[in-house]
């Protein structure tokens, strides 16, 4: 199973590393170059230290691109929020279990906007804390790194969680994807792939090098991609 996952692994990769001041064509130049999703990574200061977007982004985003727009929430309690995220037009809504009370109501309230609705864990938080809850998520959002910042480094030991969801998800018969955050590159994305990663987040591997397409393609060739 897990390597029917890799074998369609989308890329996503994360604005947080574009150029603020030229976000809409860096959008358009990844979509060019073929990301599959754009990542929106959107902190509130508090959660995560650094402040970054917010759903007005995305609302102008929405003009730009045809892909799916994936919002990543690093907030605190985000409930206030998800209606504006979800009117601006995010296909994807994920928010942090560590960072909500109602983990099943929020789920509910996200899909019943309209959107795909998303649970992400910091790397240290156990797989355990979404077991039950993964059965009214879309997708599970496993960080590689901790949340706040492009470019660190890949944290080997969340790939064994990734294995444990990916077996739970199989096991379960869910459809729910898996998608990493951190850290990939052209050289952690062997093993992310054969851990059964369906999406993966790229951030500085991707807006940080001169060639988008290249990159992606990097990524893509050392996933296994034909
Ligand atoms: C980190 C963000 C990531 C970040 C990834 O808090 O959630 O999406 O942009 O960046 P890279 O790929 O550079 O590690
Ligand atoms: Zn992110």
């Amino acid at each position: 199973m897990a390597t029917l996952a890799a074998m369609n692994m989308r890329i996503a990769p994360s604005i947080l590393s574009a150029d603020f001041a030229r976000l809409g064509d860096e959008v358009r130049a990844v979509e060019l170059a073929g990301a599959d999703w754009i990542h929106v990574d959107v902190m509130d200061g508090r959660f995560v230290p650094p402040i970054t977007i917010g759903a007005a982004v995305v609302r102008d985003l929405r003009k730009v691109t045809a892909l799916p727009l994936d919002v990543h929430l690093m907030v605190h309690e985000p409930d206030h929020l998800l209606e504006d995220f979800a009117a601006a037009g995010a296909d994807w809504i994920t928010v942090h279990v560590e960072a909500i009370k109602h983990l099943d109501r929020t789920l509910q309230v996200i899909r019943s906007l309209g959107a795909k609705a998303g649970i992400a864990l910091n790397p240290a938080t156990p797989v355990a804390d979404v077991e039950w809850a993964i059965e009214k998520a879309d997708l599970v959002l496993v960080m590689s790194v901790n949340p706040g910042y492009g470019g660190q480094q890949f944290i080997d030991y969340t790939l064994r969680k990734v294995e444990a969801l990916r077996s739970l998800i199989d096991q379960r018969g869910l459809t729910t994807l898996l998608e990493i955050d951190g850290g990939v590159n052209a050289t952690t994305a062997a093993a992310v792939a054969a851990a059964g990663i369906d999406v993966a987040v790229a951030g500085s591997a991707v807006f940080g090098a001169s060639d988008y397409a290249a990159a992606m393609a990097g990524i893509r060739s050392a996933a296994g991609h034909k």
